[in-house]
């Protein structure tokens, strides 16, 4: 592990040193010379093939202000949330809900995505690596906000849920481009991404507002 560090530091310094005289700005130098070195670490395999490297608008702008310990700009944010609003795809035939069975398998289910798994087959959700589902979980992720009670504490019941729209819209939104909402949401992007498909996320809804789902027990 310490002689990677070192020996990327290495090679900054070379790179730097090497470019100094491009004109390009520091900042700009360091991520070229990241961008190569990163290039040179992965090789593609399977599915996991090199675009995976590639950022697109959001990522680059969320990344950079990251690196500088800044938040992006309120332009660049505005941005980034109407481009992804503008991209989500609402449900083809205006049903938003699945089976919250199903739906907690794929928020149980961490596969999917990686070189050795068989392209084109089915990926997990992934939700318990990051977020709470239910009570009885014993073990689960805390880098997002609990989901126990998400649609009983938004009011979501038998009765109402026809008139629940706001939140079924919402949530749907969420799912697909979690940036929609959240400009630099470290959640991934399940619709835009392709990661998960429709039926999937039906599934999922019905996990977070099915008042009979485990989520709101
Ligand atoms: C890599 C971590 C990560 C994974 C995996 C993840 N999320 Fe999230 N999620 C977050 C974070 C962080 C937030 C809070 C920031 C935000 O709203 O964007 C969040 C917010 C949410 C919200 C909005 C909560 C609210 O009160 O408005 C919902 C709903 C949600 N996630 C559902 C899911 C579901 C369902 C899955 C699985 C398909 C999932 N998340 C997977 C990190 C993750």
């Amino acid at each position: 592990m310490k002689k990677t560090t070192v020996s990327l530091k290495i090679f900054c310094v070379i790179s730097l040193a090497c470019m100094a005289s491009s004109g390009a700005s520091l900042a700009q130098q360091v991520d070229a010379a990241l961008q190569k070195t990163l290039s040179a670490s992965f090789r593609a395999e399977g599915q996991a093939g090199m675009d995976r490297l590639l950022q697109d608008e959001a990522n680059r702008l969320c990344s950079q202000a990251d690196a500088s310990g800044k938040t992006v700009s309120d332009e660049d944010a505005e941005r980034i949330r109407q481009s992804s609003f503008k991209a989500i795809a609402w449900p083809t035939d205006g049903q938003f809900f699945g089976d919250f069975k199903l739906g907690e398998k794929l928020a149980q289910d961490g596969r999917g995505k990686t070189w050795s798994d068989k392209p084109g087959s089915e990926n997990g959700g992934n939700c318990y690596n990051c977020h709470q589902i239910s009570k009885s979980e014993i073990a689960y992720g805390t880098l997002g906000p609990s989901l126990y009670n998400y649609g009983k504490l938004r009011g979501v019941s038998d009765v109402n849920i026809a008139t629940a729209k706001p939140i079924i819209d919402y949530t749907w939104g969420k799912l697909w481009n979690p940036r929609a909402y959240n400009a630099c949401s470290s959640m991934p992007r399940f619709g835009h991404n392709s990661i998960l498909t429709q039926a999937q996320l039906k599934h999922l809804m019905s996990l977070l507002l099915d008042p009979q789902s485990p989520v709101n027990q």
